[in-house]
């Protein structure tokens, strides 16, 4: 670990001053505040890995459930370095990790933060994994803890299950004895990787899914099912549940409405659920979130849990790196790297 840092004069940001598509609002421009010298309580700190998200561009875009005021920095999760320190702060020393503050935008080179506003960040997980503990990873520990009370032994189903999130359940609820029944696009591309982590079935997420999933769950029907698809797919995840079964609903990613099926809704008592971190998080008892954050560093220590990096770039190639995170056959999380790295 390095605690000789280049701070750059004038930090540069990503920033938009209007909501919009990306490649026409983000501009890569310096922010005066964040090169000031830190006042007494504050710390400056230099952005080490960001993480692109698909929330990131729905804030760009406007449509997220909580947007920023204008202008704005993107980004919401990513782990800096603490690179110089004002009078009277013995909370940190230089070279400590901590979460860079969602707030105020994380697609930054630095920011000047009040030291008591900082979460510290175990400094011996490997940057890129750390950089990506605070979003993707809890929400799906909240999803297996928060709904269901599920036992060892119980199926759970999901959709997307090689997005981030998807691999994050996979690889808990293995630890937890759970098993899962996994739709993806692209069986052939995923279903190998899936089932080194932990999935027990894997299926095309297509018309044929419901036929294809049930007879391989062993005359058991999921307690819980997982959605951030919508359309035909939620309904598949719908009728697979058995009685009393839950569907949670988090994230939307064909921007289609969800349609439930009648007979399920009436006749096994299904119930349809939405989850947000984001809400979860700020009504959660003092002390609830961190203790989720550490249960994600202790399964990334010891390698039960393990998240795909697709491509990592430098923050002044956001452009490029966005086009990467927007493609289709990228294999993780596409990543920043600041001066902090
Ligand atoms: N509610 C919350 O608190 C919360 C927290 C975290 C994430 N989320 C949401 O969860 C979702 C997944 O996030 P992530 O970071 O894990 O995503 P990610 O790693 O970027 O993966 C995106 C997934 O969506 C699939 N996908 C994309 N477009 C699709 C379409 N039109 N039809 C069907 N599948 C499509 C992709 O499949 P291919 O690989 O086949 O393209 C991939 O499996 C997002 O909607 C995100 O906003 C919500």
């Amino acid at each position: 670990m390095t605690t000789n840092y280049t701070i750059p004069t004038t930090p540069n940001a990503v920033r938009y001053h209007a909501t919009g598509k990306p490649d026409e609002v983000l501009k890569y421009e310096a922010v005066s505040d964040d090169a000031r010298e830190p006042a007494a309580g504050e710390v400056l700190v230099l952005m080490e890995t960001a993480v692109i998200h698909p929330s990131d561009l729905g804030m760009i875009g406007g449509t997220y459930g909580r947007l920023r005021a204008l202008p704005a920095v993107a980004g919401r999760e990513g782990v800096g370095r603490v690179a110089k320190l004002g009078a009277d702060v013995t909370k940190f020393k230089i070279g400590d990790r901590v979460r860079m503050p969602e707030d105020a935008g994380v697609w930054r080179e630095a920011i000047v933060a009040r030291a008591d506003d900082l979460m510290s960040v175990p400094a011996d997980l490997p940057a890129e994994q750390a950089a990506m503990a605070f979003i993707n990873p809890p929400t799906a520990w909240l999803l297996l803890h928060e709904f269901a009370d599920l036992k060892p032994g119980d199926w759970i189903i999901q959709n997307a299950s090689n997005s981030a999130v998807g691999e994050c359940v996979i690889q808990l609820a293995h630890a937890l004895g759970l098993r899962t029944a996994c739709l993806v696009r692209s069986p052939e591309k995923h279903e190998a990787k899936l089932r080194a982590m932990g999935a027990d079935v894997v299926v095309a997420d297509d018309d044929k899914a419901l036929k294809a999933v049930m007879p391989q769950l062993g005359g058991a029907a999921p307690r819980l099912a997982l959605n951030s698809i919508g359309g035909m797919s939620a309904i598949t995840l719908t009728r697979s549940l058995g009685q009393d079964g839950q569907l949670v609903t988090f994230g939307g990613m064909t921007g289609d409405a969800i349609r439930f099926p009648t007979r399920e809704f009436i006749f096994k008592n299904v119930a349809l659920r939405g989850f947000w971190m984001d809400r979860w998080a700020r009504s959660a008892k003092p002390g609830a979130l961190q203790a989720v954050f550490d249960a994600v560093y202790a399964r990334l220590r010891d390698g039960s849990l393990k998240m795909a990096v697709d491509s990592v770039y430098p923050i002044n190639q956001y452009a490029e790196a966005l086009a990467r995170a927007g493609g289709y056959g990228r294999n993780g999380k596409v990543l920043l790297r600041g001066p902090g790295a």
